[in-house]
């Protein structure tokens, strides 16, 4: 067996102690569970918990995933901003739905996330990049997301003019840079289990159900 194949199968999942969901016990909405077992994984020390992996298709309905930052998670939808002029951004003009997939392994948490994906105003986009860090500025500043890079010494010199922009200009405005929202369409909670006795509870958008919120349970 190969180092990889070795390493590969030396590895588990599920095997630390985790936590216990009881369903029945679950908000009426799925936006309550979401804060209710982030902070949970925050609590818990799972790592970057707010980078789940994006999932979005162009016009040719070829699937394509990146991981991206979650800015919020609101009754308007989950948010995250990149550029509209990259892949993920003309793949989310042709067509504005996406999936979210967050997997909190600390607690055998995955929480995802499905719908439709509008875009917030500029002056919202310019809020929230603006009320982050300057690195975050300038990665915005330096722009280009997704073109092909002829060389590292283009991005150092590119960077460098965006780091020092961004430094002298703090106000700077990064024009491509768009404030996303997913809003769910459908959101489904799984809790690992040692035994293989996954719980899954998802939340559909049921515009007959009182809360709004239709839930079930699924086969793992
Ligand atoms: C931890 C982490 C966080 C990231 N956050 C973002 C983000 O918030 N926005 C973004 O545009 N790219 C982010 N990226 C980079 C994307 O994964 C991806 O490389 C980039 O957006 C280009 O994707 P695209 O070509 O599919 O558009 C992040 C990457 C990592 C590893």
């Amino acid at each position: 067996m190969s180092d990889f194949h070795h390493a590969l199968r030396s590895l588990r999942v599920w095997d630390t102690d985790l936590p216990a969901f009881d369903p029945a016990t679950a908000p009426e909405e799925p936006l309550a569970l979401f804060h209710a077992w982030f902070l949970a994984a925050v609590a818990a020390g799972q790592t970057e918990p707010h980078t789940p992996s994006l999932a979005t298709a162009g016009a040719d309905g070829r699937p394509d995933v990146r991981t991206v930052m979650l800015h919020d998670a609101d009754d308007r939808g989950w948010h995250f901003a990149s550029h509209a002029t990259s892949a993920k951004g003309r793949q989310l003009a042709d067509r504005p739905e996406a999936a979210l997939g967050f997997y909190w392994p600390v607690q055998g948490r995955q929480v995802r996330v499905r719908g439709p994906v509008t875009t917030a105003s500029h002056a919202e986009a310019y809020a929230d990049l603006h009320a982050r860090t300057t690195g975050a500025l300038a990665a915005a500043l330096t722009g280009r997301q997704s073109e092909v890079l002829d060389s590292p010494a283009a991005l150092a010199e590119a960077s460098e003019a965006a780091w020092a922009r961004a430094e002298a200009e703090p106000d700077a405005d990064a024009p491509t840079w768009t404030l996303y929202v997913v809003e769910p369409a459908e959101v489904e909670f799984f809790q690992g289990d040692a035994r293989r006795r996954h719980l899954r509870l998802r939340y559909r958008r049921d515009p007959g159900a009182a809360t709004g919120w239709a839930r079930e349970l699924l086969w793992p």
